[in-house]
């Protein structure tokens, strides 16, 4: 058996407190499956002094990770700190930049910083690995970057955050609204205190933006993806998708155009027997399409210490059995620059939810605006409002009701200018509901 593969651990937290454990816990099977075994060496986190659930006695502690980076005793960096600025980032390239590899679960810093990264990697001929950083424990960047052929993709998508899927299962499945769920997603321990980076879709996007990469070949750049969260979505829509033969999910989305590579992130309405619509809870999805290939599904825990630890563990496994792939399956400094789909040119179906005066003229005129912008309705349903209902608030003449349609594909500025015009004219209250519809 070959010397051991000496690991240095910066971050002792949720994930790395399971790599620890998993490592332990594994040791000679791992040891056997590598042709070697993996020891940690030396350990950093931001205080000593606390209380964890692992025995640390018998790692060397750094204060600094950037030290620890660049101590002799360590061969490879595992960053699971995060955070996308330094320390994680002086602490990577103080590690790659002195030859060793890393293991890395840190989306935020790769979304930012990824490129570079790949580049100085590449340059020191060691591995840059970050099996963790999209989809926690399901291996979709590994089957993006070496079990799939990279030319051929067309699209990908997925859930990638388990919160937002959590709360529309479970606004879905037990009849509560948006706010009573979240507030369950923070009890439960899956939604921080600020959840807005969860629910606005921007933790979506940053996954999104590393998967878009290893797909397309684009430079990283959360910047280019249209960002819209979970939190306008009703119960209203979920049923009306419910009987329209859809669910509503937070997709991300990366998709090959003619106009370039739409990066997008929003609920999305995706027919109800397709693969991904089965995804419930805290679990992710990722879906694959590319030329020649019926679609491809993965689905598995997305975040949590042991999911999360496992696919680090198995990062640092490739480099113990010396695999080593390019960072993003291709020469990083040849990845090219977005060509950002802008999204008022996005095509597909739409699903509308207005609420419509109920007076003489109401349909025509919003049929005449839809019809101005050629788009044509697949369906339209106009809820009917129960005698109760009538009696107390809506449904008298003039008081609004709800009208719900489904589009053939048109284009984002069509549905956009339709629907100023139709609030223009009066015949609505409020802002109407926008879905889009992605074909699965
Ligand atoms: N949690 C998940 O389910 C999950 C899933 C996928 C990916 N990830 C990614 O994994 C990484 C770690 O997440 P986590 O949930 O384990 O985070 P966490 O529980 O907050 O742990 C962070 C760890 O990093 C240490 N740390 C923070 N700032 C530091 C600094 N300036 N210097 C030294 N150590 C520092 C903390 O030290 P103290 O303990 O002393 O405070 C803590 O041990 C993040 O990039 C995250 O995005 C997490």
């Amino acid at each position: 058996m070959s010397a051991p593969l000496k690991v240095g651990l910066a971050g002792l937290g949720t994930v790395g407190t399971a790599v620890v454990q998993l490592l332990e816990r594994g040791r000679d099977k791992l040891a056997a499956r590598c042709g070697r075994p993996i020891e940690i060496v030396a350990i950093s986190a931001r205080s000593r002094g606390k209380k964890r659930d692992v025995d640390l006695k018998k790692f060397r502690w750094f204060d600094d990770p950037v030290e620890l980076a660049r101590d002799p005793s360590i061969e490879v960096l595992v960053e699971v700190m995060g955070g996308a600025g330094d320390p994680a980032k002086a602490a990577i390239e103080a590690a790659l930049g002195a030859g060793k590899a890393v293991v890395t679960a840190n989306k935020a810093l790769l979304a930012r910083h990824g490129q570079k990264l790949a580049v100085l990697a590449e340059s020191r001929g060691v591995a840059l690995n970050f099996e963790a950083s999209v989809g926690g424990g399901i291996p979709v960047i590994k089957t993006l970057r070496e079990g799939l052929n990279g030319d051929s993709f067309t699209r990908i998508y997925g859930i990638l955050n388990g919160t937002c899927n959590y709360i529309l299962s479970r606004m879905e499945q037990d009849r509560l609204a948006f706010a009573d769920c979240l507030r369950e997603a923070q009890r439960l321990g899956y939604a921080e205190a600020d959840p807005s980076f969860d629910v606005e879709g921007h933790d979506t996007a940053q996954k999104l933006s590393i998967l878009a990469s290893l797909a397309f070949g684009t430079k990283l750049d959360p910047a280019a993806i249209y960002v819209e969260g979970i939190s306008s979505i009703t119960l209203a829509d979920l049923d009306a998708a419910a009987e329209l033969g859809y669910r509503v999910k937070l997709l991300g989305v990366a998709v090959k155009t003619e106009a370039g590579i739409e990066q997008r992130v929003h609920p999305t309405m995706v027919l109800r027997e397709s693969a991904i619509a089965q995804v419930m809870g805290v679990t992710n999805a990722v879906t694959v399409d590319a030329q020649g290939l019926a679609p491809i599904t993965l689905v598995g825990p997305g975040a949590g210490g042991l999911a999360t630890a496992s696919a680090v563990v198995s990062d640092i496994a490739d480099i113990a059995r010396g695999v080593r792939a390019l960072p993003f399956g291709r020469p990083a400094a040849r990845m090219t620059a977005t060509r950002k789909a802008p999204m008022q040119h996005h095509e597909g179906g739409y699903y509308i939810r207005l609420l419509a005066r109920d007076r003489p003229g109401t349909a025509a005129t919003i049929a005449r605006r839809l019809a101005q912008q050629k788009i044509s309705l697949e369906s339209i349903v106009q809820r009917h409002v129960s005698g109760a209902e009538r009696a107390s608030t809506s449904g008298r003449s003039g008081q609004p009701v709800p009208v719900i349609m489904i589009t053939y594909a048109t284009s984002e500025d069509a549905v956009r200018r339709a629907l100023s015009a139709v609030r223009r004219d009066r015949v609505i209250s409020g802002r109407p509901q926008v879905i889009r519809i992605e074909k699965n």
